[in-house]
């Protein structure tokens, strides 16, 4: 399997179907709790795949005092710049197309008070590499806020996805709303109409943690590829190693582990 989800289309659907005034806030409130902090006053936001723009619009509604927002698909980004006129199309909030695996395209960033990449590195088929060049956008004493897919809760199988994966990436449209209604069956209802009322508290969950939708989080699950999974500690580790970062928190027990880092140096 070669070919690249095109994670775009499901994010311009998602603005175009469930953009709204509560899930921009929450996406703010969620932001700002895992930062342990009121708003982000001075502080430079940089969303390496940005998506939907929605948390770059959080960090706008943060007050950061600069925000660039750049994906690899050219659908995200348009989608972005849709949520940036949303927000009046302020100078100080920047959108463009560019690849974290792009080492020049980077260099030319600089380094920011904040780097965010929630649920993109392990999606560019070189994970470890991402992580790191990503890393290297850290201002000194700067944050490093980025999820990815952990090893330690996946189920069924890493085998098991990838294979379902595939068959969603080779399928046409008709096939893929089928695989959507079994995988809500399989996993979202357990295999029971019974399980509904844990089902619509799910999807409650998920608008009041980041602002998501759950059917847009199905498709980007079942499609999203290329993937890698990392082992929790493992990041960690490798983060600690090669630059010194401190772990400030971790969230984990969902399939995406969240992790809040400090760059000490500097300080
Ligand atoms: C699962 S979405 C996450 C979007 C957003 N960060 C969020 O939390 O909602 C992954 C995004 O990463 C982008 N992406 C994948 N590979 C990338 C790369 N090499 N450079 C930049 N963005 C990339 C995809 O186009 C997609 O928009």
């Amino acid at each position: 399997m070669s070919s690249r989800y095109e994670f775009g289309a499901n994010w311009a659907s998602f603005v175009d179907n469930h953009y709204s005034a509560e899930r921009r806030q929450m996406a703010a409130e969620k932001l700002l709790a895992f930062l342990g902090r009121k708003n982000l006053e001075g502080i430079d936001f940089l969303d390496i795949g940005s998506g939907s723009g929605l948390h770059s619009l959080a960090a706008f509604d943060a007050k950061a005092k600069r925000i660039h927002s750049f994906d690899f698909d050219p659908l995200s980004v348009r989608t972005t710049g849709k949520l940036r006129q949303m927000a009046g199309g302020p100078q100080a909030w920047t959108v463009e197309q560019g690849d974290v695996l792009d080492v020049d395209y980077l260099e030319k960033l600089g380094t920011w008070d904040l780097v965010y990449s929630w649920g993109v590195l392990h999606h560019t088929g070189a994970m470890w590499q991402a992580i790191e060049n990503a890393a290297h956008r850290v201002a000194p004493g700067g944050l490093f806020f980025i999820a990815l897919y952990s090893s330690n809760v996946v189920q069924p199988s890493a085998e098991f996805w990838l294979d379902v994966k595939r068959r969603y990436n080779a399928a046409g449209t008709w096939k893929r709303r089928q695989m959507e209604g079994w995988y809500v069956w399989r996993f979202g209802l357990g295999g029971s109409p019974l399980r509904l009322p844990q089902l619509l508290k799910r999807i409650s969950e998920k608008k009041r943690g980041r602002g998501m939708s759950y059917m847009t989080d199905v498709r980007d699950w079942l499609g999203g590829w290329p993937m890698e999974f990392a082992d929790d500690q493992a990041v960690v580790d490798f983060l600690k190693e090669k630059f010194d970062f401190e772990l400030v928190r971790m969230s984990t027990g969902e399939a995406c582990t969240e992790f809040l880092f400090r760059n000490p140096n500097g300080r």
